[in-house]
C-alpha cells in the first residue's frame, strides 16, 4: 500500500497580527517559531516519524520553496519530501500537490501545516481506517453549545449529539480524492477541507476517528502560548521515555 501525505503550507496567515514577526521575519503562522523551529517543521517531523507514510508533498508559496527546502533537507529526511508551489486557496494548494502525486498511490493523507501536535497513534489509526472504508477523518466532539445565527441574532440551537469538529489528518483513497477535486472544480465549489469535497460525490461513507483537542490548528496569536505549553509537555514526555 502506497501512502503519501500532502501538507498545505502556502497560506498567508491573515488572522495573525502582521506586526508580530518572529525570527523568520514573517507573521505567517506555519513559519512562526516554536522552540527554534518553524511550526511547519514540527508538523513534518510527525509525518516523517509515521512508518505508514511513504512520501510527503509540501505546498508552499513560490518565495518559500528554496529556504524551506533547505530547512527540510537539514533534517536528513528518511523518506522523499517534495515541494510544490501552492495556490490561492487551501483547496488549490492541495489540488496542485495532488496533480504531481504518483498515480500508483493508494491513500492520500492531507494534514494542515499548522497542526504540529498530531500524535502518531491518531495518524496511524486514521490511515488504517481509510484503507478499509476509502475515507476517514480525525474529529473531536464539541463541548460548547452550537448556535445558528444571522448577524447577531440567534436563530437556532444545533443538537450537539450529531456534531463533530473536523480536524486533519483527512485520509482518502487517491482515486476518490482526485474525482472529488475534479467535481469541485467543475462545479466551482470551494471547501475548507477535503472531506467536504468527497462528501459531494456521495460515493463512500467517510468515517470519523476521534482525535484530541491537543491537535490544535494554530490560527491566532494566543494559540502560540498553548503551543509552547504543549511542546514543553511533549519534550518532557519524550525525555521521560528515553530515561525509562
Ligand atoms: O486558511 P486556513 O487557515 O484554513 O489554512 C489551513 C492550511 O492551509 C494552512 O496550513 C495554510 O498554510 C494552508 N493554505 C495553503 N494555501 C493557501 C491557503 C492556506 O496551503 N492558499
Amino acid at each position: 500500500m502506497k501512502v503519501v501525505a500532502i501538507v498545505p503550507a502556502a497560506g498567508l496567515g491573515t488572522r495573525m497580527r502582521p506586526a508580530a514577526p518572529e525570527k523568520t521575519g514573517t507573521s505567517r503562522k506555519q513559519f512562526m517559531l516554536l522552540d527554534g523551529s518553524p511550526i511547519l517543521l514540527h508538523t513534518i517531523r510527525k509525518l516523517l516519524a509515521c512508518p505508514l507514510i511513504d512520501e510527503i508533498f509540501v505546498a508552499l508559496r513560490r518565495e518559500d520553496l528554496r529556504w524551506v527546502g533547505e530547512l527540510i533537507q537539514a533534517e536528513l529526511p528518511a523518506k522523499p519530501v517534495h515541494l510544490v508551489e501552492g495556490g490561492e486557496t487551501r483547496q488549490e494548494s492541495v489540488e496542485k500537490a495532488l496533480s504531481v502525486v504518483d498515480p500508483d498511490t493508494d491513500l492520500v493523507v492531507v494534514h494542515d501545516a499548522v497542526r504540529p501536535f498530531i500524535d502518531l497513534e491518531t495518524i496511524e489509526k486514521v490511515i488504517r481506517e481509510a484503507a478499509i472504508t476509502g475515507g476517514a477523518i480525525v474529529g473531536i466532539v464539541p463541548v460548547d453549545t452550537v448556535k445558528q445565527v444571522h448577524l447577531t441574532k440567534v436563530r437556532a440551537t444545533i443538537p450537539r449529539d450529531h456534531l463533530i469538529l473536523a480536524q486533519t489528518p483527512q485520509v482518502f483513497r487517491f482515486d476518490i480524492l482526485r474525482e472529488a477535486f475534479e467535481k469541485a472544480r467543475q462545479d466551482g465549489y470551494v471547501g475548507t477541507d477535503e472531506s467536504s469535497l468527497v462528501e459531494r460525490l456521495e460515493k463512500i461513507d467517510i468515517t470519523v476517528v476521534l482525535g484530541s483537542d491537543r491537535n490544535i490548528k494554530i490560527t491566532k496569536p494566543s494559540d502560540m502560548e498553548l503551543a509552547r505549553f504543549f511542546l514543553a509537555e511533549e519534550k518532557a514526555k519524550a525525555q521521560a521515555q528515553r530515561g525509562s
